[in-house]
């Protein structure tokens, strides 16, 4: 039995869709509907293990800090943020997408110094350093997919699922920086002081992913 309830915080929106059926199959069900309450704590079928909802970027921060034991992340954000504070012990195989550099179709880039706009902009300097390649990066926030047209930027770097957003602003993907999915995260002191729960919980969930 833990000293105190282990946290897990997951990421709102289209990833918690996909993270809540896993999370049934393992046996743990929040007491009240997660995606109609505006609440953001939640206690579950466990009563030793309460659930967070909160956005995707701030995830690795609670679990590095430990204010959550554990969280689901997508490996996007993981790779934005840097895993060095965390373990990464479980591919859930949900929200499965692509990170990509896109372009306007038919156009070729220019020789020089690239304008990149992008909000992951740790992932692009990393990755365009390593092509020997000088940006200027364009730090955004969304609707990335503008910012070629605008005159912003010659390059995005951004998810690409569908495809669809893409081509309806007339751009096209290039470039795989990464595929994506979504992870679980444990803080790295959580893994030892509540290792009984952690692991029983990791077990469960793989053999969810297993059964996907
Ligand atoms: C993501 C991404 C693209 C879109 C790609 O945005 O930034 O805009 O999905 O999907 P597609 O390839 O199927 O068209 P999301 O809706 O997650 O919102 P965001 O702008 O908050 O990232």
């Amino acid at each position: 039995m833990s000293a105190s309830p282990l946290v897990i915080a997951l990421t709102k929106g289209r990833i918690l869709e996909e993270t809540l059926p896993l999370f049934e199959q393992a046996g743990i069900v929040p007491a009240e509907d997660i995606k109609t309450s505006r609440k953001l704590l939640f206690d579950t079928s466990l009563t030793d293990v309460k659930l967070m909802v909160i956005r995707g970027s701030d995830v690795p921060t609670y679990v590095e800090f430990g204010s959550a034991d554990m969280g689901v992340s997508g490996k996007d954000l993981i790779l934005e943020y840097g895993s060095e504070g965390f373990y990464e012990p479980l591919d859930l195989k949900i929200a499965a997408c692509r990170l990509m550099t896109a372009q306007p179709v038919n156009t070729s880039l220019p020789s020089g110094r690239l304008r990149v706009a992008t909000k992951f902009t740790n992932i692009a300097k990393r990755y365009f350093a390593e092509q020997g390649q000088q940006i200027e990066l364009i730090k955004l926030n969304g609707a990335l997919e503008l910012a070629p047209s605008m005159g912003l930027a010659d390059v995005i770097v951004d998810i690409v699922d569908t495809g669809k957003t893409l081509k309806a602003n007339g751009l096209e993907a290039k470039e795989t920086i990464a595929e994506i999915s979504s992870r679980i995260i444990v803080n790295k002191a959580s893994m030892k002081i509540k290792h009984g729960i952690i692991s029983d919980i990791l077990s469960k969930l793989r053999q969810a992913v297993s059964q996907g």
